[in-house]
């Protein structure tokens, strides 16, 4: 693996109160490789995910160990401004959920109470560039007021990954992002996280092993709370080095 990491988590623990649902993980995360997040429902993929931008401090029984940097500072330091960090680590989620707003308003959004744009002809080329990026501009320029809400699932999913990019992230932290999606949706985002790949560090939960294969060059297995296998996605699918790995890819559990 490469050292130019973007992220570094190291001996991650997840408490829901008592319970662990994340027991000392560590992983990398780094911009020329997307990494993928396979493994069984309730193994903790989403927990994890979570912790790379602190959303779990939403959730008020969860209690995080263990140490994450973001290029290098502590994410979970004191002085560590949590709306910010969320800029830098935007986030996907599985269901698109555009605010019911404008199309324009949608991405105009965070650059604006990030102070991003300095006026109206700024903004716009922000919104422009960052709907270039999510591959929405052409389907959507001649009907910026529209409503964000009116919009299809794969093109709402669009829209909510120019709203993250929006903000000038670093990470891209997707959670089964095309699981709302038909097949036709679901390629396109594919290609656009293609597109993405190298500019951003992309991470994606995924329940689709052939999605997993498409998309990443690194795959994380989990389960039961813990990190199985780490390693290139070529290998994880080809030549697993633990036996529960094989078992999860050849579809014997899960
Ligand atoms: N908010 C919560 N409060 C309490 N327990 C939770 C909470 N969220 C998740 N858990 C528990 O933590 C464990 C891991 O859940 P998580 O949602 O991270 O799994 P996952 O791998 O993302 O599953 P799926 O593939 O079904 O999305 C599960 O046992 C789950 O019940
Ligand atoms: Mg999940």
């Amino acid at each position: 693996m490469t050292t130019n990491h973007k992220m570094i988590a190291r001996d991650v623990s997840v408490f829901y109160g008592d319970k662990k649902a994340i027991d000392s993980v560590s992983i990398d995360v780094d911009m020329e490789n997307v990494t993928a997040f396979i493994g069984p429902s309730g193994c903790g993929k989403s927990t994890f995910l979570r912790t790379l931008n602190r959303m779990n401090d939403t959730i008020s029984i969860a209690r995080v160990e263990g140490t994450i940097e973001l290029d290098g500072e502590d994410i979970y330091a004191s002085g560590m401004d949590v709306v910010q960090l969320r800029a830098r680590v935007g986030m996907v989620f599985q269901k698109p959920n555009p605010f019911p707003k404008s199309i324009y308003e949608n991405v105009a959004y965070g650059p604006r109470i990030h102070g991003l744009a300095a006026g109206k002809p700024e903004m716009d080329q922000v919104v422009e560039k960052s709907l270039r990026r999510a591959g929405l501009w052409d389907e959507v320029k001649d009907r910026l007021q529209d409503s964000g809400t009116a919009l299809s699932g794969g093109q709402q999913q669009r829209l909510c990954i120019a709203r993250a990019i929006a903000v000038d992230p670093e990470v891209i932290l997707m959670d089964e992002p095309c699981s709302a999606l038909d097949p036709i949706a679901t390629a396109k985002i594919e290609e656009l996280i293609h597109e993405l790949r190298g500019r951003y560090a992309i991470v994606i939960v995924t329940h689709n092993m052939q999605q997993a294969a498409r998309v990443s060059q690194r795959t994380a297995f989990f389960h039961l709370g813990t990190l199985v296998e780490y390693g290139e996605t070529s290998e994880i699918f080809t030549n697993p080095r633990q036996e529960k790995t094989k078992d999860y890819i050849t579809g014997r559990y899960g």
